[in-house]
């Protein structure tokens, strides 16, 4: 199995890609925690996981708690004793729509908060187990909505361009540990935060929620698509991917499957 006597910690992991991508991990091999606020996905994403013969811990963690990530962090050492990945997917979408003039500055903060300080907490507690044992991955999910523009949130873009502009800093920082930093550019995926999304601009625009949904279902990914590139990027054929910005196209699959095939 490619992700065999590997230790993950997936945030987000209750719902959508975070889930899919912690069951695709541990049906792989590897041991993976699990870490959200949602308690009662979390543990639903990991009975799904032991019924299918994997290893998986639940820890209760909000990303913006520096405690909490801290405790994330002892959990995965105390049970697992190292760390190879860490995959941030925890992250949230408010106010989608709204003109800047008329954008609430709570509602920035909060996304901020949990997108952008949530993703720097969990790699700054990450870092520090990953270098006891000189390697790791670090794959941090952004959004095209930050980095080639035509977000729906002014928060979420802001947010999401900030961890690009994280990851580029930290790829070089951490290359001397045999760190690989990653930022992922997911296509538009089938979840709960994008739905949401959608049901919320058609309702703001007068239109019905679930004809909107219904519409746009069609051109969007299954999250285990993007689950599965995040598996080959924590895998060894994963090594020869050097560049810290990845944007989710055929063509990264291709090269992953001629890899593949060659290996
Ligand atoms: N769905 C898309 O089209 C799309 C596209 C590009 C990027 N993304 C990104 O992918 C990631 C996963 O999102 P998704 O689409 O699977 O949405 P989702 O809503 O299904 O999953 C997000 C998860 O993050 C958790 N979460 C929220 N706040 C948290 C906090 N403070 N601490 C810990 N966990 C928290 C939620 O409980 C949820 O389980 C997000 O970072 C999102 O921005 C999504």
């Amino acid at each position: 199995m490619v992700l065999e006597n590997k230790v993950a910690i997936i945030t987000g992991g209750a719902s959508g890609l975070g889930e899919a991508t912690a069951i695709r991990y541990a049906g792989s091999g590897a041991s993976v925690i699990v870490a959200d606020t949602n308690t009662s996905g979390g543990e639903k994403t990991v009975e799904l996981i032991r019924e299918k013969g994997g290893t998986a811990e639940f820890v209760h963690t909000d990303v913006t708690s520096e405690n909490d990530v801290i405790n994330m962090i002892n959990v995965a050492k105390g049970k697992f004793a190292k760390l190879d990945a860490l995959v941030t997917c925890a992250g949230i979408l408010l106010s989608p729509n709204t003109r800047v003039d008329q954008f609430e500055a709570t509602d920035w903060d909060k996304v901020i908060d949990v997108n952008l300080k949530g993703t720097f907490l969990c790699v700054k507690h990450a870092v520090s187990l990953m270098g006891q044992h000189d390697s790791g991955v670090i794959l941090m999910i952004a959004s095209g909505a930050g980095v080639l523009g035509g977000s729906s949130s002014v928060a979420y873009a802001a947010s999401k361009g900030g961890v690009y502009g994280f990851g580029l800093t930290l790829a070089g920082q951490l290359k001397p540990l045999n760190i690989r930093v990653h930022v992922i550019l997911p296509g538009n995926m089938a979840t709960t935060l994008k739905l949401n999304v959608i049901g919320e601009i058609a309702e703001k625009a007068g239109g019905s929620r679930q004809e909107a949904i219904k519409a746009q279902l069609p051109s969007l990914l299954k999250p285990e698509v993007t689950a599965e590139l995040l598996t080959n990027l924590v895998s060894d054929i994963g090594t020869s991917a050097q560049d810290t910005l990845l944007i989710q196209s055929a063509a990264w699959t291709k090269i992953f499957e001629d890899q593949k095939r060659s290996s």
